[in-house]
């Protein structure tokens, strides 16, 4: 652990963040394998140099939407490198491109003193997964590579029960149904109206994705496992705004509309469930006003601290 090296990685971050939101906290979490298993001139440091090269600068989109999904594996075992980089649906571009391009294998080299496996997130909706084995379609269900990020309560639910209810309708709903789209993204929103402050008509906007290497049911199995963290981390299980992001999934709930990277806000609102209140979720004209941008805090920065370098199988 050293804490000179988590400063210098956040203000590295930080400084590239100032230009496009100076008010933005830049947060990071990585999870490395092993320390000291090779060296950058290494024939496997150089095909990490090439994989990690080859997912800044990708090639023309031949499928679509590359642009916010890259793969890439690089060599011959035992010394092949596979990885992955994704911008989640709600990243700001320029922040996530910037988060991908500027992580350079010197860098990571750095932060994961040469582990040949490395998990990597940004809160800027950046996630950059490698390792020295195939791994595409397989989930990382570390514990360890989360970040849970809440912005502070100022909804006007009568009551936490009624906010949680809102949210497991609408987020158990868009965890099933990410796996099955393309993209492997599925957005939605849900009405809400709370008879005990006068009726009040709110809504709830949700969405959910996986890196697009993952089948359905490894997609759906990590986002219900986020599901499971924003109930019971103590952090957001009240929050009416949240978001859990993994390296393979992510998942996040807000009270106002939700703005998306070009290409992604393809799939339309979820239709209102049947029972619960009536009128379009997605056309309300009574959807609450949309308040002054709250600041992102981090749940568990004292366990995103002592985690960042923390050296695990
Ligand atoms: C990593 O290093 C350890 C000891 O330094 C060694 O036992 C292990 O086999 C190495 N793993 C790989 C994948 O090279
Ligand atoms: C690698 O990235 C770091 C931080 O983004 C940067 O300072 C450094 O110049 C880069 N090195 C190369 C060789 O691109
Ligand atoms: C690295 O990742 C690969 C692919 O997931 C896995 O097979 C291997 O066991 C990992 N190595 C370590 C040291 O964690
Ligand atoms: C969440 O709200 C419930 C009331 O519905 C309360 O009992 C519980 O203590 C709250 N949990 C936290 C972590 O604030």
């Amino acid at each position: 652990m050293d804490p000179a090296r988590l400063l210098l990685l956040l203000l590295a971050v930080a400084a590239i963040g100032a230009t496009a939101d100076v008010d933005r906290q830049v947060f990071m979490k990585v999870t490395c394998s092993a320390p000291g298993n090779y060296t950058d001139s290494s024939r496997f440091g150089k095909n990490v140099a090439e994989l990690l090269s080859a997912l800044s600068t990708p090639p023309p989109a031949t499928v679509g939407n590359y642009r916010w999904f890259r793969s890439h594996t690089v060599g011959a075992a035992p010394d092949q490198v596979s990885g992955l980089a994704v911008c989640y649906a709600n990243a700001d571009a320029d922040l996530c491109l910037d988060c991908i391009n500027s992580a350079n294998s010197t860098w990571f080299s750095d932060l994961c003193d040469d582990s040949r496996n490395v998990s990597f997130l940004s809160s800027v909706g950046c996630a950059m997964r490698y390792a020295d084995a195939p791994f595409f379609g397989s989930a990382d269900s570390g514990d360890g590579a989360r970040l849970i990020l809440r912005s502070d309560f100022r909804a006007t639910f009568a009551s936490a029960a009624a906010m949680r209810k809102a949210r497991r309708g609408l987020l158990s709903q868009l965890a099933e149904r990410a796996g099955g789209d393309a993209l492997r993204f599925a957005t939605g929103s849900q009405g809400n109206k709370d008879a005990d402050i006068g009726g009040a008509w709110q809504v709830m906007y949700g969405m959910a994705e996986c890196t697009r290497d993952l089948p359905l049911s490894e997609c759906s199995s990590c986002l219900i496992d986020l599901l499971a963290v924003m109930y019971e981390d103590v952090g957001v299980t009240n929050s009416t705004s949240a978001s859990v992001m993994g390296v393979s999934c992510y998942l996040m709930y807000q009270m106002e509309p939700i703005n998306f990277i070009a290409g992604m806000a393809a799939v339309p609102p979820a239709a209102p469930p049947a029972e619960p209140p009536t009128g379009s979720a997605a056309a309300s004209p009574a959807a609450p006003p949309v308040g002054p941008k709250t600041t992102v805090v981090i749940a568990a920065m004292a366990a995103a601290a002592v985690t960042l370098f923390s050296v695990g199988a």
